[in-house]
This record gives structure tokens, sequence and C-alpha cells, in this order.
């Protein structure tokens, strides 16, 4: 199991530049992920998403949200999603179990 607390640490200090993650937060540079996993990808209301992203039409679980943030523009070639990925397993394990705890 992933560690919720640096899930969080990692998030603010990685990702809370372009994402909000608190229940109906606005939508910055990238859109807002409370509630994400369990989600289709590129289907939040009001956030306007590459064509990549829309028709890439996956399920956010443990494995496709690992592989998308290890490398994101290796599993959605296209995204506008400025980031070059979390090389550390850990990290990414971290931080998609503070994404499951956004409910
Ligand atoms: C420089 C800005 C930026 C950073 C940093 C960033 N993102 Fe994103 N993110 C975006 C944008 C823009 C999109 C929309 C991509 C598209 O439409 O192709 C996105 C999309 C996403 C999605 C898909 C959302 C959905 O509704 O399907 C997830 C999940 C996500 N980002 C997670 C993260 C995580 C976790 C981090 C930190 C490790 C992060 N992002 C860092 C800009 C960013």
């Amino acid at each position: 199991m992933g560690d919720v607390a640096k899930g969080k640490t990692l998030f603010v200090r990685m990702c809370a530049m372009c994402h909000t993650a608190n229940k109906d937060g606005r939508h910055k540079v990238g859109p807002n992920l409370f509630g994400i996993m369990g989600k289709t990808c590129g289907t939040s209301p009001g956030f306007s998403y590459t064509d990549s992203m829309k028709s890439k039409g996956v399920k956010w679980d443990e494995s496709t949200m690992n592989e998308y943030l290890e490398f994101p523009r290796k599993f959605i070639p296209g995204t506008r999603m400025v980031f070059n990925g979390i090389k550390n397993p850990t990290d990414r394990r971290d931080i998609i179990a503070y994404l499951w705890s956004l409910k």
C-alpha cells in the first residue's frame, strides 16, 4: 500500500501548480483531480482536454495511472500535460494512494 501522507506531499510539490484536488476545486492548467481514480480519462466537465486524452478512453486504476505518471507522453502521445514523469516507483505508488483518498 502507498503512503497517503507522503503522496500528498509529493502532489503538492509536483502536481499542485497545475491541479487542484479538493471537491469542486477549479480547473487550473490541468483539470481538478478530486475523485479521479475509477473515472474514465478526459471526462471532467468544463475542462477542455486534448483529443489524445479524450480518445484514450482508459479507466484510471492502479495500473493505468502508474503507467501515465511514469511517462505521460508515452502513455498518451499528444497530451498537453507538460510533465516528464516520476521515475521512482515508490513515489508513484504514494501519489496514487493519495489520489485514491480523494473522495
Ligand atoms: C505543467 C502542468 C501540469 C503538471 C505539473 C501536472 N499536470 Fe496533470 N495534467 C495537466 C494537463 C494540461 C492535463 C490535461 C491533458 C490533456 O488534455 O491532454 C493533465 C491531465 C492529468 C490527468 C488526467 C485527468 C483526467 O481527467 O482524466 C491526471 C490523472 C493528471 N494530470 C495527474 C497529474 C499528477 C498526479 C501530477 C503530478 C505528479 C500532474 N498531473 C502534473 C497539467 C499538468
